[in-house]
């Protein structure tokens, strides 16, 4: 594995390799990787000829400077596991490479999809993520590019963002991956204490809840159903659990108006923000010819 931390060295590999007829994967990562990030990997590499994952912690997508200064950082572990589940090129830059001085935000407006969940709760959060993917895949050229479906919205949004700029990349949306007992793997997991891992529980377990009664109740029965559960434990600080349509992010009232019905939560637990979502259908029982799709996920 070849790690590199300016853009200069980057081109300079793609020219000795004579990257144009090389399919190119890409897995854009903060870093404080887990499995789940190791599954883009090696999906990333049965997929194209040479794989760059980055790591950067992007300063711009972070509403709470706490939470910046929070974020795990473990780059020589997470090279040594790049290296071993083998992948070809680590592009770890800081931020003056990123941004050349130009940090700056413009808002990101696409209606529902950036409006609620993460949008209403992290004012600016999705600003920071279409910017520095937009500016990743300037850099890093991917004829392919990777995102795990924990973060739903996010996948939604890039997807949103490729369509409307018409940038010449292939979203691959994947699937969200969960440890043994179920949590939603995340880097922040490394933020809870064994206890609180625990206590973590109850959003997976909840939301399994939550499919299992799916059609028995009304969307709005059910997503207070769910929200019941959570609020009722002490154990949990409830920031939303919303019912929707996953291919429009619409609420509809009845179920025969969905395509793919699901519910994405966010919570704190011992004092760390997690989130997680689970899809009541699977994927190809989901209405292909969706009228109202504005991405596909
Ligand atoms: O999902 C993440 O880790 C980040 O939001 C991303 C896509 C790497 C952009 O910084």
């Amino acid at each position: 594995m070849r790690t590199i931390t300016t853009n200069t060295e980057l081109r300079d590999l793609y020219a000795d390799i004579q990257a144009t007829n090389t399919r190119i994967g890409f897995v854009p990562t903060m870093g404080a990787l887990h499995d789940g990030h190791l599954s883009l990997l090696t999906r990333a590499k049965a997929e194209n000829d040479l794989v760059v994952v980055s790591i950067f912690v992007n300063p711009t997508q972070f509403n709470d400077q706490k939470d910046l200064e929070k974020y795990p950082r473990t780059l020589t572990s997470d090279a040594s596991k790049l290296a071993a589940a083998g992948c070809d090129v680590l592009y770890a830059p800081d931020v003056d490479e990123v941004y050349g001085g130009m940090m700056e935000k413009q808002a990101v407006d696409y209606g529902a999809l950036t409006a609620i969940l993460e949008g209403a709760k992290r004012p600016g959060h999705y600003d920071g993520v279409v910017q520095v993917v937009r500016r990743l895949f300037e850099i890093v050229l991917p004829n392919n590019a990777y995102f795990g479906k924990k973060d739903f919205q996010q996948v939604a949004i890039i997807s949103e963002m490729v369509r409307r700029e018409a940038l010449p990349v292939n979203i691959v949306p994947c699937d969200l991956i969960r440890d043994e007992d179920g949590l939603a793997l995340s880097s922040r997991n490394m933020l809870l204490s064994q206890e609180s891992k625990r206590h973590a529980l109850a959003l997976v377990n909840t939301l399994r809840a939550m499919k299992d009664r799916y059609l028995e109740q009304s969307p709005e029965e059910l997503e207070a159903w769910g929200r019941k559960q959570l609020k009722e434990n002490p154990y949990v600080e409830l920031e939303y659990l919303e019912v929707l349509d996953g291919r429009n992010f619409e609420q509809p009232k009845e179920w025969e108006r969905f395509n793919s019905p699901m519910a994405l939560v966010a919570a704190f637990v011992g004092g760390v923000r997690l989130i997680d979502n689970m899809e009541f259908i699977v994927d190809d029982e989901v209405k292909k010819t969706a009228k109202t799709a504005i991405f596909a996920l």
